[in-house]
């Protein structure tokens, strides 16, 4: 898909299909006002009519114009004019989106700024038409002939007030960048574990590199992993025949001084439990074992599309979790990077061992913070369901900012508590630490054993079992929490 801004009046616009809002009530946003004047009361007439009522997300299809320069009208309901919020606000342009997705359109208009949203701008609101949009028409097609229901629409133009053109680009570039970035993200995700194994990820990480100058890729082989004493992380790659992989991408968009955030993404490109091997059912699911990986790289390559002024290192540990003859056993005891010993209770418990090294490992950089994104654990999904991130951290501040990220970028997140009482239920009587803590609050327990792993910097660990994909029928990758972590972003180079 391709966007632009363009700043036709509507008077001299020239469209295959405007895209409008309307209110609840009678009440008509500005480009609905002019058209309904030019059009001789026709929204007015609709609404009188009960064709459409404006409610959050109802649609409808004006089709026929003939002599007109715009050659369809596609009508989008916002809900009431004074309760709209940003959520409700994405809600109406996901609709929009999805009729345009089931129609032959090539190209269309969407005339939508001219909605209020309380305490977002032009910028904002551009970017989420889109980030909605493209979300909406993503479509996987690498494994599978899609030629018979191919989605048609091709460009889509956002008209912008001249007053407003340069906010407007802003959120033009926003917006691609989050959108590709959730593209990339996506495409990984979805693709299938033979296909996207962790070889597969650390040539991805190499075309990145390749594409940004400031934009470096290192590739860790096992043999260096061995060297550094990453006993955690080859534990859980050993019943595997791919090669573990350990990629870093080093963006430099600030000063050498400037210290960098650190972004670690678990990349688990199939988890099938190991020797404590995972029920058949939706075990497929478990090729999105590396959507934290995915992100990470899908968010450096948004940093360095909008150059923003950091630095910022990505980490993605990556492997699989197979059962084997030479996989992890249960009861069997590893030394991690930092020395701490650990007994596998569990070999399905693996998240965290190929995060726990490369936590210690991220200490080398230096960090202002550290961000790890995983799908640790299906407690999270008991706990949160599948609408908000888990969020557990060491560090109220960064919490803070990224619970504020989150909000603004329709992205959301909820804090969990990693007080220090739940920390004994890691205690092992042959190791410094167990990597299960029993049945009793999994998700907070996985982030008590991180924690064991970054007490030397400010941290943060987002779960992301219940958001990095959609089961059933809609299944497929959501290129979350891209949004947030770029939102975070933003927020620092604006700082
Ligand atoms: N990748 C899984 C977590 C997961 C499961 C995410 C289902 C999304 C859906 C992780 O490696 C895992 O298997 N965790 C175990 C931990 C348990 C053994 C303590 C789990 O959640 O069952
Ligand atoms: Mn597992
Ligand atoms: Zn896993």
């Amino acid at each position: 898909m391709d966007y632009s801004i363009e700043s036709s009046t509507a008077d001299n616009l020239q469209t295959e299909c405007l895209i409008i809002g309307v209110f609840e009530n009678r009440q008509l946003p500005k480009m609905a006002t002019a058209l309904n004047q030019q059009y001789n009361n026709l929204i007015d007439t609709l609404i009188e009519q009960g064709d459409i009522s404006g409610k959050n997300a109802e649609t409808l299809w004006l089709n026929y114009f003939p002599e007109h320069p715009i050659k369809r009208i596609l009508l989008v309901g916002f809900g009431q004019a004074d309760k709209i919020d940003r959520k409700s606000f994405r809600k109406a342009l996901a609709a929009a989106a999805k009729a345009l997705k089931s129609s032959k359109l090539k190209s269309a208009t969407a005339a939508l700024t001219d909605i209020d949203v309380p305490q977002s701008d032009n910028t904002w609101k551009i970017r989420q038409i889109i980030e909605v949009f493209n979300d909406t028409l993503y479509q996987y097609d690498v494994t599978k002939n899609i030629e018979d229901n191919k989605i048609t629409l091709q460009h889509l133009k956002i008209l912008a007030d001249n007053e407003t053109l340069s906010t407007a680009e802003k959120g033009l570039q926003q917006g691609l960048a989050i959108a590709r970035g959730m593209d990339l993200t996506k495409q990984l995700a979805d693709l299938p574990g033979n296909i996207c194994t962790p070889s597969y990820l650390a040539q991805q990480a190499e075309l990145l590199a390749e594409r940004f100058e400031n934009l470096d890729v290192e590739i860790l082989e096992e043999s260096h992993m061995e060297a550094l004493g990453m006993g955690a992380l080859l534990s859980v790659t050993r019943g595997s025949r791919q090669p573990a992989k350990l990629i870093t991408l080093n963006y430099r968009g600030a000063s050498p001084e400037t210290r960098p955030i650190v972004l670690v993404g678990k990349g688990l490109t199939f988890d099938a439990g190991g020797i404590s091997l995972k029920p058949g059912a939706g075990m497929d699911e478990m090729k999105y074992d590396m959507c934290g990986g995915a992100t990470v790289l899908g968010t450096l390559q948004a940093a360095a599309e909008l150059q923003l002024p950091l630095n910022i290192i990505g980490l993605v540990p990556s492997s699989e979790n197979m059962p084997d003859g030479d996989a992890n056993k249960p009861g069997d005891v590893l030394t991690s990077m930092s020395g701490k010993t650990i007994e596998v209770l569990n070999t399905d418990a693996e998240g965290r061992l190929i995060l726990c090294d490369t936590l210690t490992y991220a200490a080398k950089f230096n960090p202002e913070v550290v961000i790890d994104l995983a799908t640790l654990t299906g407690a999270c999904l008991v706990a949160l369901g599948r609408v908000p991130s888990g969020l557990l951290g060491n560090d109220d501040a960064l919490c803070e900012d990224l619970i504020q990220a989150s909000e603004v970028a329709c992205d959301s997140l909820w804090r969990l508590p990693l007080w220090e009482e739940y920390q004994e239920l890691l205690n092992s009587n042959f190791a410094d630490i167990a990597n299960i803590g029993g049945r009793d609050a999994g998700t907070i327990t996985a982030a008590c054993f991180l924690s064991r792993f970054t007490e030397d910097y400010r941290w943060a660990h987002l779960d992301i079992a219940g958001t990095a994909w959609r089961t059933g029928q809609e299944k497929g990758a959501t290129g979350r929490p891209l949004p947030l972590l770029t939102q975070y972003l933003l927020n620092r180079a604006n700082a």
